[in-house]
């Protein structure tokens, strides 16, 4: 086993706990919108952003219990996302995780609701399962880093973007600005919430940590465009083929595959160096920007 690969064994198992110890417990009523939020986040998926939160705090000499509430709480405002993508107003897709979709499940109207309910208990877990030594200004900065990054000028508004682009051609400029919203927004918020967890975090650390992020999120949505091509469905958890069957603006229909797979090793090498400009090869982060291109899931 790599370090990565135990890290990640490590860090995915503090998430499960952490999210299951916010989730209201499924017998709590109205019981079908709790059913509906824990399946929506328990059992699946790669926590790729409560690992950064982890990853970026701890090479920061933050204690991993400092970092369990903003790691939770990336988490479930990304499980929201993917409950209201998956709806018939969205991508309109049926498998997630490996599983029917929350509205197969439960009707839209309830995958509505529990995406709502999944959002609040995100500012909710950040708000008061801080930890103690975490100071109000801290918090304070925190809420405000989610806050942004979900919103208008974030997740959402990249998830609008691409919305709007459905069935246009994008140029890459515009391409770019979508994936970094949609999905490099919660990414960014994931590094920088695990580097506001030290106390006077420097602001040259900060650039060059949100450079690494700024990075490994463009990666990270170039190779989910790769794998909706090439990933088979059984691995990848949902639909292969879903954004060419709708028309979807991304790299590998832009560039196609092979520019497209030459695009995130452009974004990687980006990370790589904003993590040396941090004065160190960047270890376990170095690593997960290694992951996020090669990964096959
Ligand atoms: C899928 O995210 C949606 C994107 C933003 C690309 P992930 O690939 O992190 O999905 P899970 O959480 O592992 O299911
Ligand atoms: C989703 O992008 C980004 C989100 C904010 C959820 P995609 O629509 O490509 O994600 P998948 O492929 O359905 O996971
Ligand atoms: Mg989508
Ligand atoms: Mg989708
Ligand atoms: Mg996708």
């Amino acid at each position: 086993m790599t370090d990565l690969q135990e890290a990640m064994r490590i860090f995915q198992a503090r998430s499960e706990a952490a999210l299951e110890s916010w989730l209201p417990a499924a017998d709590t009523p109205p019981r079908r919108l709790h059913e509906a939020m824990r399946y929506s986040v328990l059992g699946g998926g790669k926590r790729v952003r409560p690992l950064l939160v982890y990853l970026t705090g701890t090479a920061l000499g933050v204690a991993p219990e400092v970092l369990d509430a903003p790691a939770a709480a990336v988490e479930l405002i990304h499980a929201y996302s993917l409950v209201h993508d998956d709806l018939p107003a969205m991508d309109n897709d049926d498998l997630r995780r490996g599983r029917p979709t929350c509205h197969k499940v439960y009707g839209d109207a309830m995958a509505i609701l529990a995406g709502d309910a999944l959002q609040t208990l995100a500012f909710h877990v950040l708000a008061h399962g801080g930890h103690p030594s975490l100071n109000a200004a801290q918090r304070l900065t925190m809420l405000e880093t989610l806050a942004d990054a979900s919103g208008s000028l974030g997740m959402c508004g990249g998830q609008a973007l691409d919305l709007d682009a459905v069935g246009r051609q994008l140029n890459l400029n515009e391409l770019e600005n979508m994936h970094l919203h949609k999905t490099g927004a919660l990414i960014r918020a994931s590094v920088r919430l695990g580097a506001l967890c030290r106390a006077n975090i420097g602001m040259e650390q900060l650039k060059h940590l949100d450079g690494y992020a700024r990075a490994i999120g463009l990666a990270f949505q170039v190779q989910d465009d790769i794998l909706d091509v090439e990933g088979a469905t059984e691995t990848i958890g949902k639909p292969q083929g879903s954004d060419s069957a709708r028309n979807k603006p991304t790299y590998p229909n832009l560039l196609g595959l092979a520019g497209a797979k030459q695009t995130a090793g452009q974004f990687h090498q980006q990370a790589v160096q904003a993590l040396a400009a941090l004065g160190e090869n960047g270890g376990l982060l170095r690593e997960l920007a290694d992951y996020i291109v090669q990964r096959e899931k």
